[in-house]
């Protein structure tokens, strides 16, 4: 397709998305946390937990230095935790194994945790005019359909043959590989997008294949597969006094290394759980209004049931359980279904 980059430079320039607050620096830490931060996660959602990481952490020593706790509490919110995991680990990695400096080449960034080829590729090109392509699922879009490649992007096949022809694409002078890339990404979140494209508004309409044939619906091809599946999960609210019960999750799995409630497995009845597990003689459970969580593997609905403890128990049963103080959930590591079910709890019981 003769003139895709040069086509994509000059949009960026006129109409691309500009002055956001990681753009304008060399800084790879700045450039990589705004990467590890925008993946999966919309621009506008990310823009206050920029400023707040950077505020407490303004360098990657300041990272490497904190307990990985912190960096959680302060992710909090955010979703996929995994990256806050990663972000701590890939600092203590560049402190150790690179005396401090980020790297800024592709190849030795998707060396280290959480960055992939792609997320390398772009903190390589905006920190030192690297000459690499990327390929998030915004890229994977505009190029099915400019091009009109069939077949599901996710595929191994595709994705080969999609990584070939961004590479194919680069433009020639790399001082406009910035501006370049970040058209990519800026024509697939706003002219280019999944529902109801912009074609009027894009700069590859006259050449985009998907276009011209009538076929933006249908490309990219969808995976095919159902609706994900459903898990159902009975959460344990156990409050005493001004406490609430948590769980400190295993590092691998669902919402590792946070904080959540204690799951009542499905075989016991709950009054039977909240004896064995909390040593109480007596007890009821009160159900709190049910809520639905979507992950990208299957979605969870959960069942949260309140139990009040008149005393405490004299040990608590589970090595991960901690006492947390109601008010003080707002700076706690916990993921957003579980933030939203204290937060109604601190609500009702303001209304009592
Ligand atoms: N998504 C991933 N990287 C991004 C960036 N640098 N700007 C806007 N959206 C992005």
């Amino acid at each position: 397709m003769p003139g895709f980059s040069s086509h994509l430079i000059a949009w960026q320039r006129a109409h691309g998305r500009h002055g956001l607050p990681w753009q304008g620096t060399r800084d790879p830490y700045r450039i990589w946390l705004s990467e590890i931060m925008l993946q999966q996660t919309q621009v506008a959602a990310v823009i206050p937990y920029y400023a707040r990481f950077l505020e407490r952490f303004p360098n990657v020593a300041a990272l490497a230095a904190a307990p990985v706790e912190e960096v959680m509490a302060l992710w909090s919110g955010l979703g996929y935790y995994a990256r806050a995991r990663n972000l701590h680990r890939t600092a203590c990695t560049v402190m150790e194994k690179h005396g401090g400096h980020f790297p800024v080449s592709a190849t030795a960034l998707a060396e280290l945790p959480g960055i992939g080829r792609s997320t390398a590729a772009a903190i390589a090109a905006f920190a030192s005019n690297e000459r690499a392509a990327i390929l998030d699922g915004n890229v994977k879009r505009v190029l099915c359909r400019a091009f009109g490649i069939e077949g599901f992007p996710g595929e191994r096949a595709v994705e080969e043959r999609l990584w070939a022809l961004a590479e194919s694409l680069l433009p020639e002078n790399a001082e406009d590989i910035g501006v370049y890339i970040q058209a990519q990404m800026d024509l697939g979140a706003t002219v280019c997008t999944r529902a109801r494209p912009a074609c009027r508004a894009c700069p590859l309409a006259a050449q985009c294949v998907a276009h011209a044939t009538g076929r933006i619906a249908e490309l990219p091809t969808p995976r095919s597969r159902k609706t994900p599946p459903r898990r159902a999960s009975r959460m344990a609210v156990v409050i005493l006094g001004d406490s609430v019960l948590l769980e400190r999750r295993p590092p691998a799995g669902i919402w590792g290394g946070l904080l959540a409630l204690p799951e009542i497995p499905e075989s016991i009845q709950i009054e039977t759980w909240a004896m064995r597990k909390l040593g109480v003689a007596q007890a009821s459970a009160q159900a709190l209004p049910p809520l639905v969580h979507a992950f990208t593997h299957f979605t969870l609905e959960i069942a949260p049931w309140r139990i009040d403890l008149p005393a405490a128990p004299r040990m608590l049963a589970e090595p991960a359980w901690q006492w947390q103080a109601l008010e003080r959930i707002g700076s706690a590591a916990l993921p957003t279904p579980v933030r939203r079910i204290l937060e109604n709890l601190n609500r009702t019981n303001a209304d009592a």
